[in-house]
């Protein structure tokens, strides 16, 4: 392994921990092959104590997810880490990721303990730990503004109890570059067994810094990286996977290490966790956002045209971005449609691919120029369609500043078909409402948004729609040429997900 820079991905733990980026079983499941494709080495894959649903994330991709290293997070106690033993049992490479406070304000305001009995609870939690699992990684929470002496005793004690990785976060996103950079440099020489375990950072980002600590840290020592897809989490969000490893990739005559990532799966794996949360990355966002690789300034565009090393220090085909031209059209075949996603790295079941290809063919009729863009959202849309499945046959809607909006909506549920009319404050909310008599349902509308994928009037929309049952938030999408369509696709997908989970539920509690 030498110097190589582990990427530990925590996307599905302190990014899905976050406020809006709730995911479900099966979508979890979905991120941790895409960060399995991409080759990270450890998905932090939940803190299983925290509920049911995260305990139950952990086990089952710890059991699907067979090339990586599965962590869960546990407190530095006994029942946290037989929670996280109970997630990561099934693992082809388990990790207990185990961690407590360390800052006098933690210890003394939020664990009410004293120092001597968080030194206990440190090495105490990793020996436990080490009864289960051969890799243990310890955490001292607020490291970067804990006393220096302190925590080089709480580690040098976890590394004697058996920690094998040591994480010295900055939780809080306070540390700048150089303060990190020393902590960390400093750590490894000072503590005596350092050498025997790899040092790993884990930055926030209150001040936009935590890609800088993180690379600042690398430089000073530290040997895994802790990050999250779009740099999601808690927060202002962690150090983003895709910023970190492109500027190790970029720059690699200055950081000189490599990582094991596929760099060509970045584009898709941040895209497939805006899908799924639907949570879209900010068009200027570095390396994956809409405008990384668009030169708008006619100056820019002559540099580009002639050289494109101008004004282009990596190109968009590294991390994978799809050619945006004109690929595909009414006179192309079910083949190269497969094709053309194999490519962009999407593979969907028989039933999905046809129905994806169906609607590729549709859009041909009604839309001039399909590009790459267009056929990625179709094949996103929603897919899964079993015979409890709801799907939009037909709709009518009238509206206008004189007129109380009605719609009409017909939908199919294997052979049998219903149709309902309703009005509502808008059209939108009128298809809803027909779409909830049919349905049977009230679900509360958590969030609506709208988008163009493409360019022009003629351009393909997406909608994504967050629902709301109780605690559960299901989250649907919908394309079409037609925002009215998109837009009652994208709650007809929501809703079909909550159907889906209510019966699910009923067959866990009834059998
Ligand atoms: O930010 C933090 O300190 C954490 C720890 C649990 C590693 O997320
Ligand atoms: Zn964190």
């Amino acid at each position: 392994m030498g110097d190589r820079i582990r990427i530990f991905d925590t996307t599905l733990r302190d990014g899905e921990q976050s406020p809006g980026f709730t995911m479900n079983t099966e979508e979890k499941l979905e991120v941790a092959r895409a960060l399995e494709a991409l080759r990270v080495d450890v998905i932090e894959a939940g803190f299983p104590i925290s509920s049911k649903g995260d305990l139950e994330g952990v086990r089952l991709i710890a059991r699907e997810i067979r090339e990586v290293t599965i962590a869960g997070l546990a407190r530095a106690n006994r029942a946290d880490i037989d929670a996280a033993i109970e997630g990561v049992r099934e693992a082809a490479r388990p990790r207990i990721h185990t961690f407590i406070a360390t800052s006098p304000i933690h210890m003394e305001h939020k664990l009410r303990l004293t120092p001597a009995q968080v030194y206990e609870a440190s090495v105490e939690s990793v020996r436990y730990a080490r009864r289960f699992v051969d890799d243990v990684e310890f955490s001292a929470e607020d490291a970067s503004r804990s006393d220096f002496e302190f925590l080089c005793r709480v580690f040098e004690g976890a590394i004697a109890a058996g920690a094998t990785t040591i994480n010295v976060p900055d939780t809080v996103g306070y540390a700048t570059p150089e303060e990190y950079a020393a902590l960390i440099r400093s750590l490894i020489e000072r503590i005596p067994n350092s050498d025997k375990v790899i040092w790993s950072v884990h930055c926030h980002d209150d001040l936009g810094l935590a890609v800088a600590n993180t690379l600042a840290a690398i430089q000073a020592g530290a040997r895994q990286v802790e990050c999250t897809i779009n740099g999601i989490g808690e927060r202002a969000g962690n150090a983003s996977l895709e910023e970190v490893v492109m500027a190790l990739h970029t720059r690699r005559n200055r950081y000189k290490h490599d990582t094991g990532l596929d760099t060509a799966k970045i584009y898709r794996t941040s895209r497939l966790i805006s899908a799924i949360t639907g949570i879209p990355v900010q068009p200027n966002k570095a390396v994956v956002g809409d405008n990384a690789f668009a030169h708008e300034a006619g100056i820019h565009q002559h540099g580009v045209l002639a050289n494109r090393e101008t004004y282009e220090i990596m190109t968009p085909e590294t991390i994978g971005i799809p050619s945006n031209k004109l690929v595909l059209g009414k006179h192309s075949g079910r083949h190269a449609f497969k094709n053309l996603l194999d490519q962009n790295g999407v593979r969907l079941p028989d039933a999905e691919l046809q129905r994806a290809f169906e609607e590729f063919k549709a859009l041909c009729d009604k839309k001039k120029q399909v590009t790459v863009d267009d056929i990625l959202a179709l094949a996103g849309g929603e897919t899964r369609v079993t015979s409890e499945t709801y799907e939009l046959k037909a709709f009518h809607v009238s509206t206008g500043s004189t007129l109380s909006p009605t719609a009409s909506i017909t939908l199919v549920r294997g052979r049998d078909q219903f149709t309902q009319e309703a009005t509502g404050d808008g059209p939108v909310d009128a298809m809803y409402n027909a779409i909830n008599k049919i349905v049977g349902l009230s679900a509360s509308l958590a969030n609506f948004a709208i988008k163009a994928v493409t360019g022009g009037t003629d351009a393909v929309a997406e909608a994504t729609v967050k629902v709301r049952d109780g605690d559960g938030l299901f989250i649907g999408r919908g394309t079409s040429t037609d925002v009215l369509e998109a837009s009652a696709k994208a709650y007809l997908a929501a809703v079909n997900k909550l159907i889906h989970e209510r019966q699910h539920w009923m067959t866990n509690v009834y059998g």
